[in-house]
């Protein structure tokens, strides 16, 4: 079969590494893809929203299945835009449709869906500039510190979590007045939830559902998880403290009610879920939904499927998922993300990419933010290579990647020497 894969970040590398080992595939097309999705596969020149240029490349290649690696292109409606076109519906999106991609674009949505279906979250009012003084009132009876969310997408910068009362109505108020834009014209005030996060990744065929491995990022900039937010620097699978005992708690409080809310409310949902969870004490909570895999979790969470990601998403397509095979990698996996220097904050492009042959036949390299230029390879984002790598526990699986990083080289080149420290 051919496969089209949407997106173009470390997440859709890992993707198409992993879909490029089965056996089912024979064109795989990345769309716009980087440097590193090239070694996978073809990288074509389409943007991952522009629905009306997907669908000619689609007929015109005879695509047989769409992956969709970011947000984006679900929250406008790119499962919709195929169910809805005659000469498109044939063809399987793996993603969810509009109506349930909501339960990324809209945390208002999402908390409310929790709420429909009694799934555990922390407590919360969301407010508009209509019912600010709702919100203040919220706020005040809130301990600290104080947790605002932009209710649409804002590019994972939309949290903000804030000490003082007085702060916290200050960027309230800025948030109602535009600081995010239309994203943040709604807010969500959220009680803090003290714990430990970690990520859970659910594909599902709308009835059925299978649990991928579980990972943990680490989206700070600095060591020791301090300093600004980033898209990720990092992550571990698998999750010791998500032992057995905690995943029946997660299936049976989070995962179920999950799928089943959204039968019930008739949304088409195949594709996958990302449940952001945080263990208070033992107790899982969800402090966010997303509609797709995470980034970096993706570049850990693929290096742990011990079968093929294709028969799984054949099976997500098919209705049949509950028959298909999914088998874990007994081993552990690590990724450590190489960014540019500035990062998250204003940073140059364009910096010719070192070293990457000599960064060992141990580590498995994904492209983040890099393209080709004049036959090099050049930094091209914020986020620049994740370095994977197995191992048989967790500090030689970071050994053999914190080895790949060092070797690695670009001007202004950074990375996080503690990923995993908290386990
Ligand atoms: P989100 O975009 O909802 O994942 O929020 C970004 C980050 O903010 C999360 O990964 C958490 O670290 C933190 N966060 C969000 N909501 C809460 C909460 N209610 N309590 C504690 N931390 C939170
Ligand atoms: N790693 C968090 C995310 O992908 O949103």
């Amino acid at each position: 079969m051919n496969i089209l894969l949407l997106g173009s970040g470390g997440r859709e590398h890992a993707l198409a590494w992993k879909i490029r080992q089965s056996a089912k595939v024979d064109k795989l097309f990345i769309a716009p893809g980087n440097a590193g999705t090239a070694q996978a596969g073809t990288n074509v020149a389409i943007g991952a929203t522009d629905f009306p240029a997907i669908r000619a490349f689609v007929l015109a290649e005879q695509v047989d299945m769409v992956v969709v690696g970011p947000e984006d292109p679900l929250v406008n409606g790119v499962y919709d835009y195929f169910r809805d076109d005659p000469s498109l519906s044939a063809i399987p999106v793996i993603g969810p449709s509009k109506a349930g991609a909501r339960l990324e674009g809209s945390k208002d949505f999402a908390k409310a869906f929790m709420g429909r279906h009694h799934i555990p979250t922390a407590r919360y009012k969301s407010v508009t500039a209509h019912n600010q003084q709702e919100g203040e009132a919220f706020l005040a009876s809130l301990r600290p510190p104080y947790v605002l969310k932009a209710d649409g997408l804002a590019a994972g910068k939309g949290v903000l979590i804030l000490h003082g009362l007085e702060e916290a109505r200050r960027e309230l108020d800025g948030m109602l007045h535009g600081r995010f834009g239309e994203a943040g014209k709604t807010v969500v005030i959220e009680e803090f939830l003290d714990g430990i996060e970690c990520s859970v990744f659910v594909v599902t065929d709308g009835k059925e559902y299978k649990i991928l491995p579980v990972a943990k990022d680490y989206k700070r900039i600095g060591e020791g998880n301090t300093g600004l937010n980033t898209g990720g620097m990092g992550a571990v699978s698998p999750v010791p403290f998500a032992d057995g005992r905690f995943m029946e708690k997660v299936e049976e409080r989070i995962i179920r009610p999950t799928i089943k809310g959204l039968q019930d409310e008739g949304i088409d949902y195949k594709g996958f879920i990302f449940l952001g969870l945080i263990s208070v004490e033992g107790e899982p909570l969800v402090i966010e939904y997303n509609c797709r895999m995470g980034d970096p979790e993706t570049e850990v969470v693929m290096l742990r499927i011990g079968s093929d990601l294709v028969e799984l998403l054949e099976g997500v397509a098919a209705g049949d998922l509950a028959a298909r095979e999914l088998a874990y990698d007994p081993r552990v996996a690590v990724t450590v993300m190489l960014v540019s220097g500035g990062y998250p904050g204003a940073y140059e492009k364009g910096k010719p990419v070192s070293g990457l042959d000599k960064a060992g036949a141990d580590c498995i390299l994904f492209h983040a933010g890099t393209k080709e230029a004049d036959g090099r390879i050049v930094t091209n984002g914020g986020r620049v290579i994740a370095v994977s790598a197995y191992g048989e526990d967790m500090e030689k699986a970071l050994a053999r990647s914190f080895a790949g990083a060092e070797a690695i080289c670009f001007d202004g080149k950074y990375f996080r020497s503690d990923i995993g420290f908290d386990l």
